[in-house]
């Protein structure tokens, strides 16, 4: 008898313990930054909020495909960083669904120009600008002079000393296309990648891939965010980068809600948390990360590029986030370089 009341209580007791945690849930993080950026941040929502994050990371070209893959039966919740194009080109194909945070407030204009342009769908976390990675040493023991515009990319001193990424994988080596393409107009452009194309070693599936065999001296020079060879730099390898001189392009690094997501309520929650100062501190303070944060209120890191200084293009993120172009670029350049002899 006695039993037979204690039980309802122990189980209350039990249920009553364990009920907060359960019910906060769980939410699938797709995740386009840096491996240590992405796991500072899964880490420090599921402390902040109680959710489950299960964390996947890759590149922002390799994230578009698989939630289009998974578009009838989606997998993700919520994608956060990666170039803008493809949180673009996603919004436009109805892959993302639209959504309003009251975080929107405290952000600079760029990022709510993201999230208008694509019709309240992606919203820019962080800016940063594409440049060369340098590893000074390297190159000073070769003898060879380090690049300062995109036209000596293709002096014969470079010949199988330049990594950059490949489109079809990563954000960062599509908006380099789209950048020369902006820069000279469609044909010189794509005549610079045919004459580069000797001077390339290895087209990498990750857009960080490049300055990192900067870093260990696999390669003299890479085409890469210039944020990420500080990120090398602060760790200790003769690492430096250069903005070209006739210009440059840049990312809105972007974050977008999966359309059918399971866990609408957690990726919302993420969403919020993720728009929030001390959520964009984490990029550097947790991860070592140099991106231009979109909170107004989040400092730029230490020695991080400043944007003002640089010289950008009027990036036109309407035409090159279409997702028609994006692809129709990706496969000329597999038709003319990726898969032309060295
Ligand atoms: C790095 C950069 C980010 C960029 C991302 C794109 O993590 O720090 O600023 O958005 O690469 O990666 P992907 O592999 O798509 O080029």
């Amino acid at each position: 008898m006695q039993s037979r009341l204690l039980l309802p209580v122990l189980l209350l007791g039990a249920g009553g313990l364990a009920a907060p945690a359960a019910a906060q849930g769980s939410l699938n993080l797709y995740c386009s930054v840096q491996n240590e950026w992405c796991q500072a941040v899964a880490t420090n929502f599921q402390r902040d909020t109680g959710i489950r994050v299960n964390m996947t990371q890759r590149g922002s070209g390799e994230t578009l495909a698989a939630i289009r893959a998974e578009s009838q039966n989606p997998r993700g919740d919520v994608w956060f960083g990666g170039t803008g194009d493809p949180h673009l080109a996603a919004a436009e194909e109805n892959l993302t669904q639209a959504y309003e945070s009251a975080n929107n407030a405290g952000l600079h204009p760029w990022a709510l120009t993201q999230w208008r342009q694509s019709e309240r769908r992606a919203i820019g976390v962080y800016a940063g600008a594409v440049g060369f990675g340098i590893n000074t040493e390297l190159l000073a023991r070769k003898n060879i002079a380090p690049p300062s515009c995109w036209a000596d990319l293709l002096d014969a001193r470079f010949r199988g000393e330049i990594q950059i990424a490949n489109p079809n994988s990563s954000g960062t080596a599509y908006v380099v296309i789209a950048t020369l393409v902006q820069l000279m107009g469609e044909e010189p452009a794509f005549d610079y990648l045919r004459r580069l194309h000797p001077n390339v070693n290895s087209y990498t599936r990750s857009g960080t891939a490049p300055i990192k065999a900067v870093a260990r001296g696999e390669t003299g020079v890479s085409i890469s965010f210039v944020h990420d060879a500080v990120t090398e730099a602060n760790a200790g390898f003769p690492v430096t980068y250069a903005t070209p001189c006739e210009g440059t392009g840049y990312e809105i690094g972007s974050m977008s809600i999966i359309r059918g997501a399971r866990n609408l309520t957690q990726a919302r929650r993420f969403y919020d948390w993720a728009l929030t100062e001390p959520a964009q501190r984490l990029g550097f303070e947790a991860g070592g990360q140099l991106q231009q944060p979109s909170n107004a209120a989040a400092p730029l890191p230490p020695n991080a590029p400043d944007l003002s200084r640089i010289r950008l293009i009027e990036y036109d993120f309407a035409k090159y986030g279409r997702a028609a172009e994006r692809r129709r670029l990706i496969q000329r350049w597999d038709r003319e370089v990726g898969s032309a002899p060295r």
